[in-house]
């Protein structure tokens, strides 16, 4: 009786431990990724993998809570905490960084609870509930997966009911561990006028710290966005590879640390840099979104899936349609009246395009925007200029029969404005040293909800009185400068992170209002292009430089984080000795729009424009929505290709670039992509100078899909700059 007793309660607790086991083991997957999570004995929460999915339930009771974390001198087990906090026995960077209300500086998490509620058929929500015994501090680990496009967003929330304050040193948005042989870290750096050139590096022990402290945007220098190869350099079609970027538009900090297992941790979030955050009890801290998808086979894949995701799910009307344009900034720059402009809006009719952008320099009085030095801040219509204001301008752009769309700066001032004179308190600046300006302005202060306002006052405003207007671009042409915010006092230390939350009050303020109002985000070229701020922006003004050349590596480098159709790509006369064509058939491939007089242009080269905008309009939804491609790298090779492809693959479009041709070089056949491999496809080039005929030995053919891809198609030519654009029908 006793032993059968015994062995009852044997079998209960057993159950009890499936049980408990069970429970604590969380899955968070897409349809090819898991990330499984387990609660240790010591009560902690560990990664116990990351990588392919797994087929089989029944292994997950194999994975263990904690991974080969290396020696440590002790006899207790180390492993891959989930979101670690410092202090504890792990001597690498931490998640999380306290100092709480009695001057202890550790933070150590223990695991309470989980759920997990699907939000539909392809997305999933799990919020994990973490605290710390000793101190009453409370986080919440938060992931939502969309299976089909293999993305995982995750994001922390911090509280805590200690009597005062605490200090956050850090406050990650996630770290993530990974076990491989070698890493290979690709970034994005650049600076204005050049961005996101692409490098490759080995991620050997100890860190690399990506950051910017720019303030009001997160890049300039080096892009929210970067690649890590796992064992191998990270490569087009083949490689695992993780891709993470993170949705904050301000300072950002990614760590990889290589430890000293040769294990690497990637650590994701705000930089913490001159940003102590003193946070209030029951107070929330949520981090930024950290945005990651993992490939196992290379980085065209990855950026396909993140293309769907932000398009379905992320970017403000990701799903729409998007306007065309001609701006009118390169066309005339601060040099421009009424006539003028009604001129080029009729020029933009006659291109075809759908919209008249007005840009920089249509407002301030007593300080007239003639310049970048002067006006900032004073946002009502020049009257020297435009006598008889915005209103007129958008009934002149409806005779013309094209939409109207303003540029604004809203968020900044120039000393030499009413608005400065006015209200020098909210510019942000130092009170006890020489100003420096970068372009000749200030940052207004977005930390007071006074000056948070009047820059929703700006839109709104300029939307009252012009409900017709269509479009706004939104500029931010300087970083944070002389570091000092006038409202926030003694707390300094909350300045970066309580601006950046302003900005995107005044954000959502605009979206909530007018949710159907396309906008361009841009900062001084594309120091503006990261995932929160596209919640409320339709595209972004990849960079200045519209130099055709430099602008195929451009594109390049963004899409492997931004689908096209959130890529602004103007026509413009930088680089001079390319042909019109070629300088179209670049802009073709994102979001098109021109910023050039057609003055400048001769009937043949003004007939071409005009067949390419007929061109773009008939295959847009293929360009916007379709699935891209990059088939040959600018940057291995004297010329490049990239590839749109219908989603039903019954429609393709190749664009061939020869950058550098040589003399006599081998060309090699573009193997094309995406296609289906048994149907048949017709090959025809378009976007051809009036009256000129396809060299291509291919045109007017047709071959299968699978010839395509394997065979290819001789899109290269070795006849100076030039370029194609290949339409595939499927027969
Ligand atoms: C920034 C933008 C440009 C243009 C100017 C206007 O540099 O990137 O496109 O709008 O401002 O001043």
């Amino acid at each position: 009786m006793r032993k059968e007793l015994l062995l009852c309660t044997i079998m209960l607790l057993s159950m009890l431990q499936v049980k408990a086991t069970e429970k604590e083991t969380i899955r968070i997957s897409t349809n090819e990724t898991d990330l499984i999570l387990k609660v240790a004995p010591n009560g902690r929460l560990y990664q116990s993998y990351l990588g392919k999915r797994l087929m089989n339930d029944i292994d997950l009771k194999h994975l263990p809570y904690y991974i080969n974390a290396g020696s440590d001198g002790s006899n207790s087990p180390r492993g891959w905490e989930v979101y670690p906090g410092s202090g504890a026995e792990d001597y690498f960077e931490p998640a999380l960084a306290i100092t709480h209300n009695d001057g202890n500086m550790t933070t150590i998490l223990s695991y309470v609870s989980s759920e997990t509620q699907k939000v539909d058929n392809n997305v999933t929500e799990t919020k994990i509930y973490l605290k710390d015994k000793v101190y009453p501090v409370d986080v919440t680990v938060h992931y939502v997966t969309y299976a089909n496009e293999n993305v995982i967003k995750t994001w922390t929330t911090l509280k805590h009911k200690e009597k005062r304050p605490v200090t956050l040193w850090r406050y990650a948005s996630n770290m993530l561990y990974f076990e491989n042989k070698r890493y290979f870290l690709t970034e994005f750096s650049g600076d204005w006028a050049k961005e996101v050139n692409m490098n490759t590096q080995e991620l050997l022990f100890g860190k690399k710290v990506l950051d910017t402290k720019l303030g009001s945007r997160a890049a300039m220098h080096t892009y929210p966005f970067f690649e890590v190869g796992l064992d191998k350099v990270p490569s087009e079609n083949e490689g695992n590879v993780l891709m993470g970027t993170l949705g904050w538009t301000g300072n950002f900090q990614f760590t990889f640390e290589v430890d000293n297992a040769g294990n690497l941790r990637v650590i994701s979030g705000i930089n913490p840099y001159a940003s102590a955050y003193e946070l209030k009890p029951d107070e929330v801290f949520t981090t930024p979104e950290f945005i990651f998808t993992l490939s196992d086979s290379g980085t065209g894949k990855a950026s396909r899936h993140i293309h769907d995701w932000a398009r379905g799910y992320q970017i403000k009307d990701g799903k729409g349609d998007r306007l065309t344009l001609l701006n009118n900034w390169e066309a005339t720059y601060f040099d421009f009246d009424e006539q003028k402009l009604e001129e080029l809006m009729k020029e933009a009719k006659s291109l075809g395009v759908d919209m008249f952008l007005l840009d920089d320099g249509w407002f301030a009085n007593k300080y007239p925007r003639s310049s970048d030095n002067a006006g900032l801040g004073d946002w009502e219509v020049n009257k020297n200029k435009l006598p008889n204001g915005i209103p007129h301008l958008v009934r002149s752009a409806k005779e013309a029969g094209v939409k109207f769309g303003i540029w604004i700066e809203p968020e900044m001032v120039n000393p030499k404005s009413e608005l400065f004179e006015k209200h020098p308190e909210w510019a942000i600046h130092l009170p006890n040293r020489e100003t420096y300006y970068f372009r000749n302005q200030l940052v207004l202060d977005l930390s007071n909800p006074k000056v948070q306002d009047y820059v929703f006052g700006v839109v709104d405003k300029i939307m009252t009185e012009n409900p017709d207007l269509a479009y706004f671009k939104w500029d931010c042409n300087s970083p944070i400068t002389n570091v000092y915010s006038p409202y926030l006092n003694e707390k300094q230390n909350q300045l970066y992170i309580n601006h950046v939350r302003g900005v995107y009050n005044v954000f959502k303020r605009v979206k909530d209002k007018y949710p159907d109002l396309p906008m361009m985000l841009c900062s001084g070229g594309g120091a503006r292009c990261d995932y929160e701020a596209l919640k409320y922006f339709t595209e972004f003004w990849c960079s200045d430089n519209t130099d055709p050349i430099q602008r195929l590596y451009i594109q390049w480098g963004y899409s492997h984080f931004f689908p096209p159709k959130s890529m602004c790509a103007h026509v413009t006369s930088w680089n001079k000795n390319t042909s019109i064509k070629f300088r179209t058939d670049v802009a073709m491939m994102c979001k098109m729009g021109f910023d050039i007089s057609l003055k400048e242009m001769n009937e043949n080269e003004l007939g071409y424009c005009q067949s390419a905008v007929a061109n773009y309009n008939r295959l847009k939804t293929v360009i916007l929505d379709g699935d891209f491609f990059r088939l040959v790298s600018p940057y291995e090779s004297n010329h490049t290709a990239v590839m749109h492809v219908g989603k039903d693959k019954k429609k393709a479009i190749l664009y061939a670039y020869d950058i550098l041709p040589l003399y006599g070089e081998k060309i090699i056949p573009v193997r094309l992509q995406g296609l289906d491999p048994k149907k048949i496809y017709k090959i025809e080039e378009i976007n051809l100078m009036p009256g000129e005929t396809s060299r291509l030995s291919s045109n007017g053919q047709t071959y299968t899909g699978d010839y395509l891809m394997k065979i290819g198609l001789n899109a290269f030519t070795t006849t100076g700059i030039s370029s194609r654009i290949i339409e595939i029908t499927q027969q």
